[in-house]
């Protein structure tokens, strides 16, 4: 039996465990060797940019999968693993993030599969918040789009360290250097070219590592990037690089190297972990070429968990340290129903410090009550696995019979609260009802669950006869909610689009509010007062005509 195993087989008859492993000195040095292999990041992109080509090829290099189902998607091929949810199949769309785990070359990786699509931008939000970094995948020929650049700064405000895949280099792209200024001037951050491409398009042969001084050549060896490409290290020879992409591109490939040493940034680890540079990767996941130097890369560069600031109990700010502060996690997103086989709601918490065993008592610092996190589970593409022990930067997935809101937070000790998570203004609103109204209960049943899951805002009006308004961020919410209700509720609804363009929620003395004539007052899931207003001139009219009231677009 390991050191290790020792440790977890011991901590299941603890009950705190740090008590009982300070005494033997076996703890630290465990708990923080486990912490410390731990890569925790989401990937963002716009869509289509190849965020699930890339996932994949994560997990089939490290020999999760043995092939990689390489044209997934919208026409009944193959699904990539990660999209599991019938509805992200048939839309070709990522809507549910996942959350994998998995070992890559020793170290242990958490993936945070991120909506691309903008109406779950609040989802993205939430998820990101739970990454200790995130790759950012670009397209080749498209460099910087909306997606990226809205994702991207969340990011920057989350002061979360970006990587950047500049992906499909075996298509017609743009310049690399083209796309080195673009990152650097619409994304407002240094770029250092990490590897530079060896040739492009169809002579798409590798990448030039600029850190290691050395040529990485890739093979094809199957159609489609099914298998790892076999990768060749070799000096960077003129003769056989001219051979693979001709004279032209050699001295054009020279050029670039020249300039990027004379011009271009230098790069310092900490730099990029305080998110002022970003490092930049050339490659095409789907053929697999630069896939392996990438991720070899990534561990060395992605940092493990660090330390998170939560709010005292009397407001004053402490730091929960991953390995000093015993078990410590918050709530960061909730979903029902995951597989046909588990009709229940799951909660993912991230471990922000400390490990977790199996049926472990804690503190839900909300309810102010002790429960037992029961059948934890760890996710992989949605089968699930059951867990027994989990450490700071893991993911878990616990069952949740209504006792998790999206922020909550657990831990041993208590004390403090997490920083609360953004909710967002909805600026699409409708009424929806079942259209068999035998199915009430499990309509009820249905939008309280995806409420809950955050995917939609259940508004009360003043009217008691026509009481629920429902809102959402973007309109595709409202069509995966009526597909989920089918689906997942045998529910058929109808759906009728309110005219409101805009929302706030409205802080202080209700009473003395004044509302502009077409606007009507809400009350959210938790009591709070939301204006819905017609048209951001009706917003700004109410703002203006009510000085002494707080108009916010994002709830804490
Ligand atoms: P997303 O999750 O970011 O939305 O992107 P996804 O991985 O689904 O990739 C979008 C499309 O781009 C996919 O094609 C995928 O095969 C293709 N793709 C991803 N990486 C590369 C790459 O390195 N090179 C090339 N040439 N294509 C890449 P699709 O939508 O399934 O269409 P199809 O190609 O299967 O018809």
């Amino acid at each position: 039996m390991s050191v290790y195993q020792l440790f977890i087989f011991s901590i299941r008859y603890t009950k705190t465990f740090r008590e009982k492993f300070d005494s033997l000195g076996v703890m630290d040095s465990e708990l923080s060797q486990q912490i410390a292999k731990r890569r925790t990041f989401a990937i963002i992109s716009h869509p289509d940019a190849g965020k699930t080509t890339l996932t994949e090829k994560l997990l089939l290099y490290s020999g999760k999968i043995r092939t990689a189902g390489v044209v997934r998607g919208r026409k009944g091929r193959k699904f990539a693993t990660s999209d599991w949810m019938a509805l992200e199949q048939e839309r070709g769309i990522s809507i549910t993030a996942s959350a994998m785990q998995f070992v890559y070359k020793d170290v242990v990786i958490n993936i945070l599969d991120t909506p691309g699509h903008e109406d779950f931008s609040e989802d993205t939000y939430r998820t990101l918040t739970a990454a200790d970094c995130a790759i950012m995948v670009l397209d080749a020929a498209k460099g910087v789009e909306k997606q990226t650049r809205k994702l991207f700064e969340v990011c920057q405000l989350k002061k979360i360290p970006v990587l950047t895949f500049i992906n499909k280099m075996d298509m017609p792209g743009r310049d690399p250097l083209d796309l080195m200024d673009e990152v650097e001037n619409v994304l407002n951050i240094q770029a250092f070219a990490y590897n530079w491409p060896i040739g492009s398009g169809k002579q798409f042969a590798g990448v030039y590592d600029r850190t290691k001084d050395i040529c990485q050549f890739f093979t094809r060896a199957s159609i489609g990037g099914s298998e790892c490409a076999p990768m060749e290290e070799k000096s960077f020879q003129e003769d056989e690089i001219a051979r693979l992409i001709g004279n032209d591109d050699l001295k054009k490939l020279k050029n670039e190297l020249d300039l990027l040493k004379e011009a271009g940034n230098l790069f310092n680890k900490e730099d990029f972990l305080s998110g002022k540079v970003t490092p930049v990767f050339f490659a095409s996941a789907l053929s697999n070429y630069g896939i392996e130097p990438f991720f070899d890369a990534f561990i060395h560069l992605a940092p493990p968990p660090g330390k998170r600031l939560a709010d005292g109990d009397n407001k004053e700010e402490i730091v929960i340290d991953p390995l000093e502060t015993p078990f410590s996690a918050y709530v960061f997103k909730i979903q029902s129903n995951m597989d046909r086989n588990h009709r229940d709601s799951l909660a993912f918490l991230r471990i922000c410090s400390g490990a977790f065993e199996k049926d472990m008592t804690v503190k839900h610092h909300r309810l102010k009550k002790t429960i037992r996190l029961a059948r934890p589970q760890s996710m992989f593409a949605g089968e699930r696995v059951t867990l027994s022990e989990a450490v700071a930067g893991d993911i878990i997935g616990v069952i949740n019979p209504g006792v998790f809101f999206i922020g909550d937070t657990v831990s041993i000790t208590g004390g403090f609260n997490f920083k609360p998570l953004p909710q967002f203004q909805p600026e699409i609103f409708a009424r929806i009802i079942s259209k068999d109204v035998g199915k009430r209960k499990s309509f009820d049943k249905g939008i309280k669950q995806l409420a809950e899951e955050g995917a939609i805002q259940i508004l009360q009006t003043q009217n008691e006869f026509d009481q629920w308004i429902y809102g959402a961020v973007g309109k595709l919410q409202f069509e995966v909610i009526q597909y989920r209700l089918k689906d997942e509720y045998q529910t058929d609804t109808e759906i009728t689009f309110l005219p409101y363009q805009c929302s706030a929620w409205i802080i202080g003395d209700i009473s003395t509010y004044q509302k502009p004539f077409n606007s009507i007052l809400v009350q959210d899931n938790t009591g709070k007062y939301m204006g819905l207003f017609n048209s951001p001139w009706e917003k700004n009219h109410a703002i203006q005509q009510n000085p002494k009231l707080e108009f916010k677009d994002i709830k804490y």
